[in-house]
């Protein structure tokens, strides 16, 4: 493996570039503990500049030179004065879409010190990975109005899944599921709803089966998706990997974030494991506006998308090594995951996790 790492930095809006700059100096660090030759590359774009450069959110020169990194670290995007969903498209949706980024990988664990809703339940109980797919379902764009702003007004937004498309991501979910090798058994959960889609989540059962006969060693398991909210709330610990559709799983994912302690600790990566592909990870939590610049905002999720990046780039080691300094800190130092009320400020935490590296 090339001792070379390149990664693109994206701040973004808000908070975004505060908790950037603690999973930075956590990367730095970890970094030159485990001789990586790491190299930077900061990309200014975010909703600020949208607004000063007459609505460019990203230009294709941008995306071209991003497209040559195999990693990119992003903060948030979301601006107050940019209406909803603008920069969402422009620029979180194009790069998954243009990067093939057909996994979201978001990995749902209770750290140690970590508050859960969930009475009666630990760490032990709130360990388990969601595998959302990236790049079809309702997220596509395809739809359109008929008579709009009319009485007899028509809206169609159409749900795509293809066999390439749910076929490789449910095949990445069952390697996964083999590397994770749980103690408690190796076990794949679909989530869809098979019993009103029955054309596009019949196609992700017949697909599940056909692949699933592959492994053998994985115990193939199913829930409609009202289903799994019960359960993930009643009994989390039953789930070892979830593997679901694009808006299935970006629903239960925030409810699977807030089980784990919340936007504070959530991290996702939107990842294409071709060779050669660029991934992006970013802390699930928004650009939290009202809370920019105090220094108040909790890093502890951007830095936990640094371990998966290093993860999916093959530093093992250095992803474990940020892990266990993230249990470290939030299980005997960190007060609360909630903006303001850690007991630290925002650099504070990024130094105490470089400190127990
Ligand atoms: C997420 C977000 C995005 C999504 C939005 C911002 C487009 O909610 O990453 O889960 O719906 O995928
Ligand atoms: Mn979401």
């Amino acid at each position: 493996m090339s001792n070379l790492l390149r990664v693109a930095t994206m701040g973004g809006d808000g908070t975004g570039p505060e908790v950037v700059a603690e999973a930075v100096k956590v990367l730095k660090e970890v970094a030159k503990l485990e001789n990586i030759n790491l190299e930077l590359v900061d990309f200014d774009i975010c909703g600020e500049r949208y607004l000063k450069n007459g609505g460019v959110i990203i230009t294709d020169d941008e995306v071209a030179e991003l497209g040559k990194f195999s990693s990119i670290l992003l903060g948030a995007v979301g601006h107050p004065d940019v209406k909803p969903g603008i920069l969402e498209k422009g620029l979180l949706l194009r790069l998954r879409f243009e990067f093939d980024q057909y996994i979201n990988l978001r990995p749902v664990k209770l750290f140690p010190g970590v508050e859960t809703p969930l009475k009666g339940k630990g760490p032990e109980d709130l360990d388990f990975v969601v595998v959302r797919e990236n790049t079809e379902d309702m997220y596509t764009g395809v739809g359109g109005f008929l008579k709009k702003g009319t009485a007899d007004e028509v809206a169609t937004q159409t749900a795509i899944y293809t066999r390439k498309g749910c076929e490789r991501c449910i095949r990445w979910a069952f390697e996964l599921t083999r590397k994770r090798n749980n103690p408690k058994g190796k076990k794949l959960t679909l989530v869809a709803k098979t019993n009103v889609l029955t054309y596009g989540h019949d196609l992700w059962m017949r697909t599940f089966e056909e692949v699933g006969a592959e492994y053998p060693d994985i115990q193939k398991d199913y829930n409609n998706v009202d289903a799994c909210c019960m359960w993930m709330v009643k009994n989390p610990e039953y789930y070892d990997v979830i593997v679901t559709t694009n808006m299935f799983g970006d629903i239960i994912t925030d409810l699977a974030g807030i089980l784990q302690g919340g936007m504070g600790v959530a991290a996702g990566g939107n990842i294409n494991p071709e060779p050669g592909g660029t991934s992006m990870y970013e802390p699930m939590g928004g650009s939290a506006p009202k809370y920019t610049g105090l220094n108040v905002i909790n890093p502890i999720a951007a830095i936990n998308s640094v371990s998966m990046m290093l993860s999916q780039e093959g530093y093992q080691a250095a992803a474990d090594r940020v892990m266990k300094s993230i249990q470290l800190v939030t299980g005997t130092k960190m007060k609360s995951q909630a903006a303001g009320k850690m007991g630290y400020s925002t650099t504070e935490v990024g130094d105490l996790v470089c400190e127990n590296l």
